[in-house]
């Protein structure tokens, strides 16, 4: 499958730090990616179970170490499969891990902006559209040259206790804003699918104590604050946080039929 080309016309983002955290995150990213893997799982068994028919060709967006695109070459090995990923040490383990596979070709993109061609039959992403904003254009975008939009994403509502400490102390913390379920469902509504699929869910992952939970999303590169956050003392927020926090995910499945 030929690589893709990117558009220019969507709004600019500063994507260089958000790479580089991940690419410097890439060989630790699975042994700390608890949740990412197990929202994989489920989001791959939801879209077996909406009988969308086999694809002939994927494309995956922000493919990460290949969590999910391992899942979709077993479960579709005829499929011809695109992975790709802003951050190359992603690409290059998720290309290390499944191997010299023909049907499966990789490609470095910002996937906001990528023109796939040919046009795939599905294009799918896992725990990666909450780092676009604004994301309805992407999703526009990449409705208008798929049959199949699929997505898991993370919603608002996540890591309540972390946001929590930091309200406690009239702090803002340097998470990002994901989108609401709610808002996001109504939006794609409106972009005249015929028919639209989700589902949320919740998971949960322990950490012994704040600083943990930090490290947590810094050794899987996720730590890249919102933008304009300045960066605070966390001593407070940690010392509130010292014996233990719940780190819930709230998370959203999506799947868009044109
Ligand atoms: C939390 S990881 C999820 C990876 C994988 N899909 C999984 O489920 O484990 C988010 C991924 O999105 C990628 N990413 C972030 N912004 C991106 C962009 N603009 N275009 C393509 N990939 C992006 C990151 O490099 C990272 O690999």
């Amino acid at each position: 499958m030929p690589s893709p080309h990117e558009l220019t016309e969507l709004p600019e983002m500063h994507t260089a730090p958000v790479a580089r955290r991940f690419s410097a995150a890439a060989q630790h990213y699975e042994q700390a990616a608890h949740i990412q893997k197990q929202a994989a799982s489920l989001f791959d068994a939801w879209l077996a179970d909406l009988h969308l028919g086999t694809p002939a060709r994927i494309a995956e967006i922000g493919c990460g170490t290949g969590l999910l695109t391992r899942l979709l070459h077993a479960r579709y090995p005829d499929a011809a499969l695109l992975a790709t990923d802003l951050a190359p040490a992603m690409l290059e383990y998720c290309r290390n891990t499944l191997g010299a596979t023909s049907n499966i070709q990789y490609q470095v993109c910002d996937g906001r902006a990528a023109c796939f061609d040919p046009v795939p039959d599905w294009i799918v992403s896992a725990m990666c559209f909450q780092w676009f904003d604004p994301l309805l254009p992407v999703l526009r975008h990449h409705l208008a040259q798929s049959r199949v939009l699929a997505f898991s994403l993370m919603l608002d509502g996540s890591f309540l206790e972390w946001r929590a400490a930091h309200a406690q102390l009239g702090l803002l913390p340097g998470l990002r804003t994901c989108p609401d379920y709610d808002t996001l469902l109504q939006a794609c509504r409106e972009m005249g699918a015929s028919r639209i699929h989700a589902q949320r869910i919740s998971l949960t992952e322990q950490h012994a104590n704040g600083l943990l939970f930090a490290d947590s999303l810094r050794i899987i590169g996720a730590d890249q604050p919102r933008p304009g956050y300045q960066p605070i003392n966390l001593r407070p927020v940690l010392r509130q946080l010292q014996n233990g926090v719940h780190a819930n995910y709230e998370i959203g499945f999506f799947c868009i039929e044109k």
